[in-house]
């Protein structure tokens, strides 16, 4: 078959040669088609030549050696000229349009040259070829429609029509192709990117370019081209979440994980390489306590945690890749905070406590308190209480503030200042607590009077100190304070008293030390009552008193003073009697009183000189002057008697008195003499009892008898009359009942005198004389009408003696008020 197609076209080329050969004559050429097969006859040269075929080998035909040998030769025997290699045209001549190879003929006999001209005719025998197989075409993804990348063209061997005709892409969505022929007429393939590329779709396209000549039998070349879409950071990292939420506890450690966030980017490479921040408006606050790890996106705690600061932190978080510009993404971020019990409760004074005064009524408010616990929830709810049992109790006021108030009443000089403790406790689990400790101070009231620890004291003085003398120091306490516990001490002038104290004495208002401011004499004033005050200085002040009772002590500065018989110092007294007396016989009695008291009034009578000592006897005691014996005719009718009257003090006081007795024949006694009841015979003591009961009724009889007579007497007036009542009155001495009664026989001249009576208050230390208890006849007296003695002379004496004392007539006739001295 092919070699009936040969033929065929070698048919052709015969005509199209014999054409030719007609137009140039003087030229031969001949035409063939290239790649014809070795021997294939190109035409008779010999012929075409104008020679015979028998003088062939005479002439030698033969070719010119520099000529194109290798492809042709010629026949010898038959003048053919004849293809004897390979002929390729693409070879011979490249691209140009027409390929004549020249011939040298050379035929020798003569020598001729003749050239034959053979043009080679191009067949499709090529394919179109790309040189580069495979293309790589990087293309960035945001790259614009209609972006021209020039491809390689590919290149045909064959001429003409054979030659490269046309492009074709294999198909796709995204690009298309253009071909741009060039001046030369060559044509050079171009990719259009018809469609938007995106990476993140599709990275990569192989398309397979094909070029195709335009041959009978069309032949054609691919090349493979390999699009990569070239990343754009057209992507912003995303995140998974636009909100993240998270818990922490407050207490969270240093390096707790909270919470990672994560963000993706579709780009690639470093445009997909994401970075974790903060967003650009975080506060400090947030990355003092929070780290975000950029790589990972874990978000750390790095700072501490104060529920009671912050709550909530929010802030952004922020992805950004590596790309060029580099693309962001947002989100946000809200992290709590838990809260603990980590916050103690606290305890705030409002006001300071202000000192409670101690008598302050139940409810004063002594402090304002408020609790705080920065804790929320159960953890700040706080409770306050006092720890212990007080006489103060907490009062809820609005929430969390408190009063504290007096609970009961308090007193100042139980307890002077408390202790408050407070608890305030939370209730948190652990609950915490906190302690707070008030000190509230009572205030001193002027509730306490001051206390004396005697009801009254008893000083003694001696009389006649020299004054200013200190007695005492009264002392007083008062248990409240300051100014309520300063004490004064006064002396107090009762009204009952007529003679002020304070004239007498003198305190320290200070230290209460009190002195005398005169000297005293126990025979006008035994005794004073002193009313102290000690008095507070509190508002109102309080006050307590305290007696002094001040005994003047007595000394024996008082010489007894004798009131009978003799009435004026120095003048003798006289008395009778009877011869006829009997031994015992009551002679005279003498009385004498001591204006001392006690020991020093104690008197005692001696018989110091007489005429006859061996008649009388003086009564050591009494007083009472006897007969020793019976008077005998002998014994002289005068006798006079010194009589010694001593007191007991120290040193002893002492006076004398004389009495003339004279003894009468004819002198009769009126009264019997009462000796014989005296009490010499103490065996018989019943008896004696009965007559001293008897004796007391009767004498006792006897003195209300006088009593009244003397009354009586009185009440009339009398004028001269010798025998009266006389009290002596109290000028309000401090001893009040000093009661005198001298009690006289009024008809005829007086035997003797009694002195009764005395102080009241102390009986041990009155007129002694007769109370003393060795008196015999202590209690009574008998008055015997005897004397003539004027009664004025007794009351002298009287006056003389107890200088303290006023008299007073009762009976108003003889009103004797002596001496006010100290009034
Ligand atoms: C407490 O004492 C003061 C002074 O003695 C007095 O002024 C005040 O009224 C008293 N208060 C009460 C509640 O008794
Ligand atoms: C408050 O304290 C008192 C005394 O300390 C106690 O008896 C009482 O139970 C406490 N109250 C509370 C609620 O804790
Ligand atoms: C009282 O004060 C007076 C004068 O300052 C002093 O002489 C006297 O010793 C004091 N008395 C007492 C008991 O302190
Ligand atoms: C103290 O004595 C004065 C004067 O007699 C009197 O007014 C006052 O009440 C007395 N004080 C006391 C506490 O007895």
């Amino acid at each position: 078959m092919r070699r009936i197609r040969m033929w065929k076209r070698a048919a052709i080329w015969l005509f199209c040669f014999s054409l030719l050969w007609h137009n140039t004559e003087a030229q031969i050429r001949y035409t063939i088609p290239e790649e014809l097969n070795e021997g294939s006859v190109v035409g008779n040269v010999a012929k075409d030549i104008g020679l015979d075929i028998s003088d062939i080998a005479n002439r030698k035909l033969r070719i010119a050696s520099d000529s194109s040998t290798q492809y042709f030769s010629v026949d010898t025997r038959t003048g053919e000229l004849v293809v004897n290699g390979r002929i390729d045209r693409e070879a011979l001549c490249g691209q140009s349009g027409s390929c004549l190879m020249p011939l040298q003929i050379v035929i020798e006999n003569p020598l001729q040259l003749h050239r034959v001209d053979i043009e080679i005719q191009d067949i499709n025998d090529n394919a179109p070829h790309f040189p580069t197989k495979e293309t790589i075409l990087k293309i960035a993804e945001n790259v614009a429609l209609g972006a021209r990348f020039p491809l390689e063209s590919a290149e045909d061997l064959d001429v003409g029509k054979n030659s490269l005709s046309s492009y074709a892409l294999s198909n796709n969505a995204v690009f298309r192709l253009n071909v741009k022929t060039l001046e030369d007429g060559k044509k050079v393939p171009e990719l259009i990117v018809d469609k938007p590329l995106d990476r993140e779709k599709q990275s990569m396209y192989k398309i397979i370019l094909t070029a195709l000549d335009g041959g009978d039998l069309v032949k054609s070349g691919t090349s493979l081209i390999q699009v990569f879409v070239q990343d754009i950071n057209d992507n912003e990292p995303k995140f998974e979440q636009s909100q993240y939420k998270a818990s922490v506890l407050e207490s969270a450690q240093f390096g707790s994980n909270i919470l990672s966030v994560k963000a993706t980017d579709l780009d690639e490479g470093l445009n997909g390489e994401i970075r974790y921040y903060f967003g650009a408006r975080t506060p400090d606050s947030v990355r003092k306590s929070f780290n975000i790890n950029d790589e990972t996106g874990e978000i750390t705690v790095i700072g501490k945690l104060d529920y009671e600061v912050t709550k909530l932190y929010s802030f952004d978080v922020c992805a950004k890749d590596k790309g060029s510009p580099e693309q962001e993404g947002h989100s946000s971020v809200r992290l709590h905070i838990i809260d603990e019990n980590d916050n103690v409760p606290e305890i705030i004074l409002t006001s300071l406590p202000s000192p409670v005064s101690e008598n302050a009524t139940v409810g004063t408010v002594v402090a304002l308190i408020n609790v705080k616990d920065l804790d929320s929830g159960d953890n700040g709810k706080v409770h306050l209480n006092l720890s212990a049992r007080l006489p103060f109790k907490l009062k809820p006021a609005f929430d969390n503030h408190y009063s504290l108030i007096t609970d009961s009443v308090l007193d100042r000089e139980t307890i002077a200042e408390y202790n408050i403790e407070l608890v305030a406790t939370d209730s948190g689990v652990p609950s915490l607590k906190t302690t707070k400790t008030i000190n509230v101070k009572v205030l001193d009231i002027n509730d306490n009077p001051p206390f004396f620890s005697q009801s009254s004291i008893i000083v003694y003085i001696k009389e006649n100190s020299p004054p200013g003398a200190s007695l005492f120091s009264v002392s007083a306490s008062d248990i409240d304070q300051d100014k309520n516990a300063f004490l004064s001490y006064s002396i107090l002038d009762l009204s009952s008293n007529h003679m002020p104290a304070s004239s007498y004495f003198y305190i320290n208002s200070e230290n209460g030390t009190i002195y005398s401011m005169s000297s005293f004499d126990y025979e006008k004033v035994k005794r004073f009552s002193v009313a102290v005050q000690a008095k507070d200085r509190g508002s109102p002040s309080l006050s307590s008193n305290v007696t002094v009772h001040v005994f003047i002590l007595d000394q024996n500065d008082n010489v007894p003073s004798i009131i009978y018989p003799s009435a004026v110092t120095g003048s003798v007294a006289h008395q009778r009697m009877p011869r006829s007396a009997k031994a015992g016989h009551l002679v005279t009695k003498v009385t004498a009183v001591d204006a001392d008291s006690g020991h020093n009034a104690w008197i005692f009578y001696r018989l110091a000189e007489a005429t006859d000592a061996s008649l009388f006897n003086v009564n050591l005691h009494t007083g009472e002057v006897r007969t020793k014996r019976s008077v005998s005719e002998q014994d002289d009718s005068s006798q006079r008697l010194l009589i010694e009257i001593k007191d007991n003090g120290e040193p002893i006081q002492s006076t004398t008195v004389t009495v003339d007795i004279l003894i009468e024949d004819g002198f009769h006694e009126p009264i019997s003499d009462y000796r014989k009841i005296r009490p010499e015979a103490d065996k018989k003591t019943g008896k004696i009892t009965l007559y001293l009961i008897i004796s007391l009724a009767s004498v006792s009889l006897l003195c209300l008898m006088t009593f009244f007579i003397l009354l009586v007497k009185c009440a009339r007036g009398s004028s001269g009359s010798s025998s009266c009542c006389i009290k002596r009155s109290n000028y309000a001495y401090s001893n009040p009942n000093r009661n005198l009664q001298i009690q006289l026989n009024s008809d005829g001249p007086i035997k003797y005198v009694e002195v009764l009576g005395g102080d009241m208050m102390s009986q041990s230390q009155s007129f002694g004389s007769y109370l003393s208890p060795m008196s015999e006849f202590s209690d009574f007296t008998l008055v015997k009408p005897s004397s003539t003695t004027n009664f004025t002379d007794t009351l002298n004496v009287l006056d003389a003696s107890l200088p303290d004392s006023a008299w007073t007539f009762e009976s108003q006739q003889m009103h004797y008020p002596k001496g006010t001295r100290f009034m």
